[in-house]
């Protein structure tokens, strides 16, 4: 379970740095969940597409380590004529020494962008059609410009650069050193994303396995609904 004390605080946080790094956030990024009460109908794209606040430690029960706090700017649905936008946007805050677990995506495809003023350390690996590790090489492009790589090395973007990700590439990235902002002893990177629609429901393949929107322990008060869990317009 995670803690909603850690969910508030990561928040929190994340206002802090993506503003020190000139990443402003949409009005509804700081709505609290009695501002959430009087919206209606007119929020419907937030709520179904599910923009917004990400906290998650992926069911790890160590979030330091295996976890991610992100915020969703834009989205689409694959499934809902209403949403027929075809691109994705987030925010992503780089704790050092935090991660998502190695995973692919089977259909989307990311751009991920160092907006930070440290380093973003990629490892990617690449799948059998099984979604099962290999070896061998692989084919990215950092800021179009391609590249082969070994199956398994690390690719470490400065700040401005960028790497596409091509569907069912295994990855996992995190901000490292550099001139990363630091906030009580932790440095944080800050890291873009821009791909195709995004639909953590059913894109994500975990290498190891994960839960993406773990069971939450409710300590204290929640501050901040996260993108799973707005109430319907009215409810
Ligand atoms: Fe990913």
């Amino acid at each position: 379970m995670l803690k909603r004390s850690i969910i508030n605080r990561s928040i929190e946080i994340a206002m802090k740095i993506f503003s020190a790094s000139g990443l402003h956030l949409p009005e509804f990024a700081f709505w609290s969940p009695a501002e959430w009460e009087k919206r209606g109908r007119e929020c419907d794209e937030i709520r179904d597409c599910m923009l917004g606040w990400d906290v998650t430690d992926f069911g790890s029960g160590n979030f330091s380590e295996i976890g991610r706090t992100l915020f969703t700017l834009r989205n689409g649905r694959h499934d809902d004529p209403r949403y027929p936008k075809s691109y994705a946007e987030k925010f992503i805050l780089d704790p050092e020494g935090q991660r998502a677990p190695a995973h692919f995506h089977r259909s989307k495809r990311e751009d991920i962008i160092n907006r930070g003023n440290g380093f973003i350390v990629l490892e990617l690996t690449a799948s059998d059609p099984e979604g099962n590790p290999t070896g061998g090489t692989l084919q990215v492009a950092v800021d179009g410009v391609s590249r082969t790589i070994d199956s398994g090395s690390r690719v470490a973007l400065k700040p401005g650069q960028s790497i596409c990700l091509a569907p069912r590439t295994i990855h996992q990235f995190w901000g490292e050193g550099g001139d990363g902002i630091v906030i009580d002893g932790v440095r944080y990177g800050v890291s873009g994303e821009v791909s195709s629609v995004c639909d953590d429901r059913t894109d994500n393949v975990f290498i190891h396995g994960a839960s993406r929107f773990p069971g939450i322990d409710e300590d204290e008060p929640r501050r901040y609904y996260l993108c799973q869990e707005y109430p319907a317009a009215g409810a």
